[in-house]
């Protein structure tokens, strides 16, 4: 997607000194954008505050770093809250229950995948826009985040219900900031966040299960983990590297995608040999979704889906 108006001048207030607020402050005031400056970052303790400051460094020598987040909403027209997840609809309904601020017209931002925009009702009821902005990124080291934020891509979610010219500048600011930050968009719709948060944690959070599943496999047979994560990787970079070439269903290759059932009826009985009944279910539930991606690219028949299907889905 890409953005149509320019937006106008403005500050922005970050609530939260956390991994994605320090990453996001740091970015931003690195690679500056005349239109976006941040101004205010926020956050409960002054231990996170002295840590995100370090951080930004030099760079950020126009930034006010204070607990008390009032100013900052005073003075700023775009408030990115960078909480944990359930803290982002107290944080707001503290902004709008203060009746020494205006909300008019403010942009306040969540960038959480999970949560709709309903957690940021107190400060739409006041008249204010909001959104949601989400990486499709692990930030796990800030100093890593800055320097390979670039090329994300955002789920955007934003109200559609406001007059068409409004939802149209809301829309063109969230693009910008992204744009900024040297990102790329998907839109999301607000009831299909959940979904959309699954298919992110399913990638990112159940590849680390994935992951730890063969190297306990491995372990079961004695090669240690670290041994078998160096060959497992190696695996996993050029399965990934055949994914962006070929997409997820051709880059399908091993004993299923040849049809040979062999193999999997191998597999299984020197698990049931080694393993408890749990511990072979996922490689049955897998199989048998891997079987239907074969069978889909028609690269087994019919009868070799269907033997697969019964050796997945037998009750042993
Ligand atoms: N990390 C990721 O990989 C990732 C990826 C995509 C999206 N996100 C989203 O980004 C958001 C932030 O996640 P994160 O990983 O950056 O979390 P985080 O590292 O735990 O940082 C959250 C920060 O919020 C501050 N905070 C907590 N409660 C607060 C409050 N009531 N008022 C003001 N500050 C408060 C905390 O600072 P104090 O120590 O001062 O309390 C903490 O440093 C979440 O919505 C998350 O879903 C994260």
């Amino acid at each position: 997607m890409k953005s149509t108006a320019k937006i106008k001048k403005k500050n922005i207030l970050i609530i939260g000194a956390g991994r994605l607020g320090t990453t996001l402050a740091s970015v931003l005031v690195i690679k500056p954008v005349p239109d976006l400056k941040v101004r205010y970052i926020t956050s409960r303790t002054e231990k996170s505050l002295i840590k995100a400051k370090k951080i930004i460094g030099k760079h950020g020598r126009e930034i006010i770093f204070t607990k008390d987040m009032v100013e900052g909403v005073k003075d700023c027209s775009i408030i990115f809250i960078c909480t944990p997840d359930d803290e982002i609809e107290k944080v707001c309904n503290n902004i709008a229950k203060n009746a020494e601020l205006s909300l008019k017209g403010k942009y306040f931002i969540h960038f959480s995948g999970s949560k709709r925009l309903e957690v940021l009702n107190n400060a739409k009821k006041l008249g204010a826009y909001v959104a949601s902005i989400h990486p499709m990124k692990s930030f796990a080291s800030i100093a890593d985040s800055i320097r390979t934020i670039g090329g994300t891509v955002y789920g955007i979610t934003f109200e559609k219900t406001h007059l068409c010219r409004e939802s149209t500048e809301a829309k063109s600011l969230i693009i910008d900031i992204v744009e900024a930050l040297g990102g790329t968009t998907v839109e999301v719709k607000d009831d299909d966040k959940p979904l959309y948060h699954a298919a992110a944690c399913v990638a990112s959070n159940y590849l680390v299960s994935l992951v730890n599943y063969a190297v306990e496999i491995n372990e079961k047979i004695g090669i240690k983990s670290e041994d078998s994560l160096k060959g497992l990787i190696g695996l996993i970079e050029s399965t990934i590297n055949n994914i962006k070439k070929l997409g997820t269903k051709k880059a399908l290759t091993g004993p299923i995608a040849r049809g040979d059932t062999g193999t999997i009826k191998e597999h299984l009985d020197n698990f049931k040999k080694n393993f408890e009944k749990g511990d072979y279910l996922l490689y049955k539930v897998l199989g048998l979704a891997t079987s239907k991606i074969a069978y889909e690219n028609k690269w087994i028949s019919r009868r070799t889906f269907q033997e697969l299907k019964t050796i997945f889905m037998d009750g042993e």
